[in-house]
């Protein structure tokens, strides 16, 4: 059996459906697990793959084949932001399901992993002895049988041991956007082995967007242009005032969904939706800084977290932001255009605001809270590629985790 352990950084929403997914999959992993080994004798002097009716799979490009092999994802470590939980030995054992389960519970009623300290077999730490141990499990397994370490935090305290993580081996998944998004040293070492790094949910949640640009890039199609609508807030809160309706409205309407943070400010500043941007920037290989991409606020300054609580804004700021938007609709409309909150990305130049779009394009069509990227290059040049698709949720964002997880089970053995 292929083993593959991790660690999971977050038990917040996605990392709990992330753990639930595991819990839920292990049949299926189980069956769908493959190794890559070494083949010989299956080939002609030539080099043409003979045929092998005795071997289940093959590959051509290459002496190796794939076989099937049972694979098992084993959680051997948890951490939430105070304390961190490790199997009593993390070469044999893992934090078995009922313990993920209990993780689940306990993580889902707000408390922290520390009650969890007596249940079955397992290490507790806090900080900083949390780092030292991590990092110690690192040197130990990465170079052995490998070591997955998943960023399911919001939080940018994890980048400085990633960055380590990554130098002893291991691989690393994201859901995180921060660790992406600081310093370009920092991105270029973690990007420094690109097989041992996947971030699929950084942009879209689960929908295929970073692994797309990658096979466009490879193939060596030069992307010419980007756009995209990548919050699912503001996509609805852009088709709403669309309609007609006041920009306030649709903002507490937003809010009174869920779709928006606790304080909506968190979205309507765009930062958000500027770190998806230097994620996909950087990915197309501009050396960029997060402070080189305009972003547009839907705000002003005086409405700011530092000036006004979350309630004198929703009742007193955002009413003032009607009218401007209003006769932004307008005219986008009397030109026969839509208006979008968009990040844009072409000849190294990145910006994210809104934007007046054709209404017979992908974008212009957006309804709601899809995310809708649209690519172009030589290859997509008038038509363009567009991925469209629910752009965030606990259930999808694990999805991708998830599937990145499993795109690396060759690196285990
Ligand atoms: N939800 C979505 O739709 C979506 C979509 C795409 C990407 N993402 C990204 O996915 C990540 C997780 O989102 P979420 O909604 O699950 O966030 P969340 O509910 O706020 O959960 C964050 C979790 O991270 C933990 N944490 C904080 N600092 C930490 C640290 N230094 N080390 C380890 N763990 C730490 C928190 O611990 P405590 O429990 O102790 O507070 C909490 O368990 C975020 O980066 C988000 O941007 C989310
Ligand atoms: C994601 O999980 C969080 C925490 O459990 C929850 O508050 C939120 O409603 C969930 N979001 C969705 C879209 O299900
Ligand atoms: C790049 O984007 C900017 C801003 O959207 C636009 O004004 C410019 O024409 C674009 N350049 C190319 C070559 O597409």
């Amino acid at each position: 059996m292929k083993r593959i352990p991790l660690i999971l950084m977050g038990c917040g929403g996605v990392g709990r459906q992330l753990l639930e997914h595991i819990v839920s999959c292990r049949d299926l992993h189980a069956k769908q697990g493959s190794c890559l080994v070494q083949c010989s004798g299956y080939y002609s002097s030539s080099g043409a793959i003979q045929a092998a009716r005795d071997v289940p799979f093959r590959i051509a490009t290459s002496g190796v084949q794939l076989i099937p092999k049972e694979v098992s994802l084993q959680v051997v470590g948890v951490c939430d932001s105070k304390s961190l939980l490790v199997a009593s030995d993390v070469f044999t054992r893992e934090l078995d399901d009922n313990f993920l389960r209990e993780v689940i519970r306990v993580k889902s009623n707000g408390s922290s992993l520390l009650t969890l300290r007596s249940f079955g077999e397992c290490r507790v730490y806090s900080n900083p002895e949390s780092t030292r141990e991590i990092t110690d499990i690192a040197g130990l397994l990465g170079k052995s049988t490998g070591l997955a370490f998943v960023d399911c935090s919001a939080s940018s305290e994890t980048i400085g041991v990633l960055n380590r993580v990554v130098d002893l081996g291991c691989c690393v998944v994201l859901a995180n956007k921060k660790p992406l998004t600081s310093s370009l040293e920092e991105f270029d070492n973690l990007v420094s082995q690109p097989r041992r790094i996947r971030h699929e949910s950084t942009v879209g949640a689960g929908l295929p967007i970073i692994s797309s640009l990658n096979r466009i890039i490879s193939s060596g199609d030069p992307i010419r242009r980007l756009i995209g609508s990548l919050s699912g807030t503001l996509g609805y809160v852009m088709s709403e005032v669309e309609d007609g309706k006041p920009f306030s409205q649709v903002v507490k309407a937003a809010k009174s969904l869920g779709y928006t943070e606790p304080d909506p400010r968190d979205d309507l500043s765009g930062t958000d939706v500027g770190r998806k941007a230097l994620i996909l920037s950087r990915l197309l290989g501009y050396r960029i800084e997060m402070d080189s991409i305009k972003i547009e606020s839907l705000y002003p300054e005086n409405m700011g977290p530092n000036v006004m609580s979350v309630e004198d804004f929703l009742a007193d700021g955002l009413p003032l932001l009607d009218k401007d938007i209003q006769e932004r609709v307008t005219r986008a409309s009397s030109n026969g255009n839509a208006l979008r909150y968009v990040c844009v990305i072409n000849d190294s130049r990145c910006e994210v605001g809104i934007q007046e779009l054709p209404k017979d394009t992908a974008l212009g069509r957006l309804r709601g809270s899809d995310n809708v990227l649209e690519i172009y290059s030589r290859c997509y040049n008038e038509q363009p590629m567009v991925l469209q698709g629910a752009g965030a949720g606990n259930d999808t964002t694990a999805a991708g985790v998830l599937a990145d997880i499993l795109d690396i089970q060759d690196l285990f053995s």
